[in-house]
């Protein structure tokens, strides 16, 4: 690990110092105004925080330092005979800022295969939850029992220099992405599969041997869990689990308690638990409809019955992206070429034609293209994983990669607790009225 962590300190460094001058000179610089309807909607479009590992674009979608998904799926390491980038790629990209040689992504691999062992107690505090829990409860109680093992929270009560924060906050996130797929795995098993678990694979790189855990062997399924965890790692910083890990992180709360943070926000509905909503909403669909291929007159109905019910399209419309997002194109080709035929990813296909001038149609729509969420369910269940519900706990596993990344960046550049000021309605109104002043310490 020691030559990745060296230069992932060189590079932090650097830019540590070039912020330095950056403020020093433009400390006081304006970076946008913020508008009263902004600070009621969700702080959209309000330039508030740094992530160095990715970069979105409301046109083009998703950057990784630079790199878009075909460009990774071009240049990053792939799996003997595989053509799918191998997500430790993209983890060193995203950590290092530079693509890596062929050799740092197998230290990587071998890296997180040393260190995933699980204690035994995370195993048992799964056990200790009824079988119905929803895999990701299951998956965030894990990880909060692995909370045991934070280097990060052992260090700091026995006194840490804050010098030193970044490198235990390294460590404690290279153990905790190590672990993940073990965990999930075991969660998957546990509940879907009566508690049969295999043993992890020690050739096997990070997304292989997670497929392998869960029990799936098919080489393609192997090869789609490579491109899943790589599309799914990052989404510049705003997005609600990497905003949730950042804020818990500039608590100085360890990795554990941060992920297990950021993966609560993961589950909700309108974020992670969207791609369990996609999958549910077409197998619906398919029964009511009585077919497993729904024409496209059929399908504009059955949206039109969902919009009229107060529901939302799952897997359409983003709070950034105004185009069709690059990560659905991605599973889009996948599709292509590993099951054009599949009913039920064709179904994708048609609903994708038949959604956006439907939601062009109402007119309040800011982006009526789909997200990566459209896709994900079909390749998963073309494979066997019909288990929606497990889906977010994938989301979850990949998303890992990105925001831990993150989290070493924020600690290494040294950033303060986050604390943004927050008013009443009733302090607005005094203002609107200029009866007293809005922002104050
Ligand atoms: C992703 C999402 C939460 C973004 O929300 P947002 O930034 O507030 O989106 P907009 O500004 O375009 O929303 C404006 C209106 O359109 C509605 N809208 C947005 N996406 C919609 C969809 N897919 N289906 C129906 N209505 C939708 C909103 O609910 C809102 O309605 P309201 O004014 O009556 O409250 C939203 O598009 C959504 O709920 N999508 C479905 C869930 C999903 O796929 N989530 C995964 C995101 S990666």
């Amino acid at each position: 690990m020691g030559v990745i962590k060296d230069r992932f300190k060189l590079k932090a460094d650097e830019v540590a110092n070039n912020i330095k001058d950056v403020l020093k000179e433009h400390g006081n610089r304006k970076i946008g105004e913020v508008t009263l309807s902004q600070v009621y909607q969700g702080m959209r479009g309000i330039t508030g925080l740094v992530t160095e590992t990715s970069l979105l674009d409301a046109q083009e979608g998703i950057r990784f330092r630079g790199y878009t998904i075909p460009e990774l799926q071009q240049k990053l390491c792939k799996a003997p005979g595989g053509s799918e980038p191998l997500p430790e790629g993209l983890f060193y990209l995203m950590l290092v800022g530079d693509l890596p040689s062929e050799d740092d992504v197998h230290h990587l691999t071998s890296v997180w295969q040393r260190r995933s062992h699980v204690p035994n107690h995370v195993f048992a505090t799964i056990e200790a939850l009824p079988k119905s829990t929803h895999p990701m409860t299951q998956f965030v109680v894990a990880i909060m029992a692995l909370q045991t093992e934070s280097q990060f929270s052992k260090k700091y009560s026995a006194g840490l220099n804050k010098k030193d924060y970044w490198e235990v906050v390294f460590d404690d996130s290279m153990d905790l992405i190590a672990r993940l797929p073990r965990v999930a795995a075991y969660i998957y098993r546990r509940k879907y599969k009566n508690g049969e678990h295999i043993q992890p694979n020690g050739l096997l790189d990070w997304a292989g041997n997670f497929a392998h855990m869960m029990g799936f062997e098919e080489e393609d399924f192997k090869e789609l869990m490579r491109l899943y965890m790589t599309i799914h790692a990052d989404h510049e910083g705003g997005n609600v689990s990497a905003h949730t890990t950042h804020l818990v992180g500039s608590a100085l709360s360890d990795p554990y308690l941060c992920f297990a943070a950021g993966m609560n926000g993961l589950a909700g509905p309108l974020h992670g638990l969207a791609n369990q909503e996609v999958i549910k909403w077409i197998f619906e669909m398919r029964e009511d409809l009585k077919t497993d291929l729904p024409t496209k007159e059929q399908i504009v109905e059955y949206v039109e019955k969902t919009l009229k019910e107060g529901k939302v399209v799952p897997g359409y419309g983003h709070a950034v992206l105004r185009k069709t997002d690059p990560r659905f194109t991605a599973q889009m080709e996948f599709g292509k070429k590993h099951m054009p035929d599949d009913p039920l990813v064709q179904t994708v296909w048609n609903i994708y034609e038949a959604v956006p001038p439907i939601l062009q149609g109402l007119g309040k729509i800011k982006n009526p293209w789909p997200n990566v969420d459209a896709h994900s369910g079909a390749l998963l269940v073309h494979y066997g994983m019909e288990e929606y519900e497990f889906y977010t706990v994938l989301f979850g596993v990949s998303r890992a990669l990105g925001v831990l990344a993150s989290l070493c960046w924020d600690r290494a550049l040294g950033f303060p607790l986050e604390r943004p000021k927050s008013v009443t309605h009733a302090q607005v109104k005094l203002w609107l009225e200029g009866k007293d002043e809005i922002w104050g310490d």
